[in-house]
């Protein structure tokens, strides 16, 4: 595998674009492949057996891409069907979820606070971060809450206003949530109302996503294969969809600038 070749990187929508932000910041000399699956977006409500048919489809494409290495830029998906990639395209290119970085970074930094874990259904329901966060250290305090609204309001581009405030507080003012001293942000879409969030809890607690923490990870995982890019230009970024929406081109432009190279691109059922 050549080190010049691209990152495959996938979510349901716009939410692995706070991941695929970061890496390109992290690593500015990368390309990348961004897979958004806006046709079965959201994931959060889905059969475990539909996220493992289309993330294992997505990872084809990846790979038929070219790509080096996958990020699964999506709790869901990381959540129900890691394993399936893995098993999939795994003895290929490195896959990377956005897990167990996260789970490994509060181990290390707040491992003796109360965790709060917000997410989708298919990523609250999978019980995933209490039980990596508790492999990792047997004591800790982690409760989670499942906001199933959050991930298709942020898609549709509300965030910032009334109706994401209201949504937003009327959640976190939840009993198994509300007195947490860290929150995770167990949805990539979550960093895109990350201020409010903050502003709810005030100094109360820390807020936790997983942009940063995956890129680094990913850097990692790329220097342990010599995967690196040595390459000396900025790297390429190519956007695929699976449906044609507004609001992602929308975002993506936000993230991305004015110039981006937007497809759409069918992957059967
Ligand atoms: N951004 C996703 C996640 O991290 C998916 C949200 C959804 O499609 O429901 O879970």
């Amino acid at each position: 595998m050549k080190k010049s070749a691209p990152i495959g990187i996938f979510d349901s929508g716009i939410g692995g674009l706070t991941v695929a932000g970061a890496i390109t910041r992290a690593l500015p000399n990368e390309h990348t492949i961004y897979f958004g699956d806006t046709a079965h977006m959201p994931y959060g409500d889905k059969s475990p057996e539909l996220i493992k048919r289309y993330s294992v489809q997505i990872a084809d494409f990846l790979v038929s891409k070219g790509c080096k290495a996958i990020v699964i830029a999506c709790n869901t998906a990381s959540s129900l069907a890691y394993k399936e990639v893995v098993e999939h395209v795994g003895e290929l290119i490195p896959v990377i979820n956005v897990i167990e970085p996260v789970a490994e970074f509060v181990t290390q930094h707040y491992s003796d606070k109360k965790i709060g874990v917000i997410g989708t259904k298919g990523t609250i329901g999978s019980g995933i971060y209490p039980k990596k966060i508790k492999k990792l250290n047997k004591n800790a305090n982690v409760t989670s809450l499942a906001t199933p609204l959050l991930a298709p309001m942020i898609e549709e581009g509300f965030y910032n206003n009334n109706i994401s405030r209201t949504i937003i507080n009327s959640y976190l003012s939840k009993k198994n949530i509300v007195d947490a001293d860290v929150v995770i942000l167990a949805c990539t879409h979550y960093p895109l109302i990350k201020k409010e969030i903050i502003q709810f809890y005030g100094k109360r607690a820390e807020v936790v996503d997983s942009s940063d923490v995956v890129a680094a990870y990913l850097e990692k995982a790329l220097r342990e294969n010599n995967l690196l890019s040595t390459a000396k230009t900025l790297g390429k970024h190519e956007f695929y969809v699976s449906d044609f929406t507004e609001s992602f081109e929308k975002s993506t432009k936000a993230f991305f600038g004015e110039k981006i190279d937007l497809n759409e691109v069918y992957l059967g059922k």
